[in-house]
């Protein structure tokens, strides 16, 4: 045997343990491949000689490669054990534990007043209403003067209405979107009209200076009293369950002739009477009444042809009673104590 062919064997034995010991400190599956590649790789050590081998005096060869060929098989397993042994740790492959809990997501909260609105809506919908909206800026003359509104009505005060510019306000009512409606399609309207309102009103546990109305009008030939009754009562008893009652009270509206309050049958004691009706058995909701006909006159609705029906409604209110909340500030608080509890 040839000095030459002693040395690289004993080169060969000492890799061998080189990578033994190296292998003993590994530390996660990128190292081993790291080693993997630093030895058996295209340009790694142990290929290097096997590119060697055609240089070698033919008789020794085959001694040589036979220890190279033992050499990679040996390193070879070694390295697919120490791999094994990562196995379910390894960074480089993506591994999921099925077995872990999910992770929640937390999501929002709807506001319980926007739950009601929705409810409101769809009731109306399913009824066969169509929804309209109108500008929250409004002008005198949609929101007092075609609603038949005269110049000297307490509505019109400084105090309840805020003023803008130019004849424009911030609307206290749903109802000029009748207006609006009625300008641009002719009968027969069935629409409901939702959407956030203003009043100068100093907020406590009932009043709030942004709120929120829903309004309602019918017109046809030949629509009555007794359907606008049936409607709010068809109503009550979809949002709050078939033992709702409703009851009429003469009163007066300019845009509603005859006009009237309507309430509803007390949720809490379902009209026994309790602290929360004052002990009348009833609630009271808002206003409603047969189109004015002088309203029909702004529309150019003829009132020999067309009768109908208009109400409105305050969503703080008619969500306050579904959920039994006692202070209308709790709504824009977005106090999550409040919030989550719906
Ligand atoms: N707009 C009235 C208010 O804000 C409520 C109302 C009463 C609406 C009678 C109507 C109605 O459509 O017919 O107090």
């Amino acid at each position: 045997m040839s000095d030459n062919l002693k040395t690289t064997l004993q080169d060969l034995e000492s890799i061998k343990e080189t990578v033994d010991s190296k292998l003993n400190e590994v530390k996660s599956a990128s190292e081993v491949e790291e080693l993997r590649i630093n030895y058996l790789g295209r340009k790694g050590e142990i290929t290097q000689y096997f590119k060697q081998l055609g240089k070698v005096a033919p008789e020794e060869r085959p001694k040589l490669g036979q220890a190279l060929n033992e050499l990679k098989s040996y390193v070879q397993g070694k390295i697919e054990h120490a791999k094994g042994a990562f196995d379910g740790e390894s960074e480089t492959e993506e591994y999921v534990d099925l077995t872990l809990p999910g992770a929640v997501q937390d999501i929002g909260y709807r506001n319980p007043l926007l739950q009601v609105l929705y409810e409101i809506k769809d009731i109306f919908a399913n009824m066969g209403f169509n929804i309209e909206t109108g500008p929250l800026v409004e002008t005198d003359y949609y929101n007092f003067e075609a609603l038949n509104v005269p110049a000297d009505h307490p509505s019109r005060d400084l105090q309840d209405t805020f003023y803008l510019e130019n004849d424009l306000l911030l609307r206290p009512h749903t109802s000029p979107v009748q207006i609006r409606t009625m300008e641009k399609q002719k009968p027969p309207v069935r629409i409901i009209a939702p959407g956030r309102c203003f009043r100068k009103d100093t907020p406590d546990a009932s009043h709030s200076p942004e709120f929120h109305q829903v309004e309602g009008l019918v017109v046809d030939k030949d629509i009555s009293l007794a359907q606008l009754k049936g409607t709010l009562l068809a109503f009550a008893r979809k949002l709050f369950g078939p033992g709702m009652q409703i009851r009429f009270r003469p009163s007066f509206f300019p845009f509603t002739e005859p006009s009237a309050e309507y309430d509803f049958s007390c949720v809490i004691c379902k009209g026994k009477g309790c602290r929360t009706c004052k002990y009348s058995g009833w609630l009271e909701i808002s206003g409603a009444g047969m189109v004015d006909p002088a309203v029909f006159g702004f529309v150019n609705y003829d009132p020999e042809e067309y009768t109908g029906f208009a109400w409105g409604m305050g969503v703080e209110r008619i969500a306050m009673m579904k959920y039994q909340i006692d202070d209308i500030r709790h709504f824009y608080e977005n106090d999550m104590r409040f919030l989550t509890q719906f």
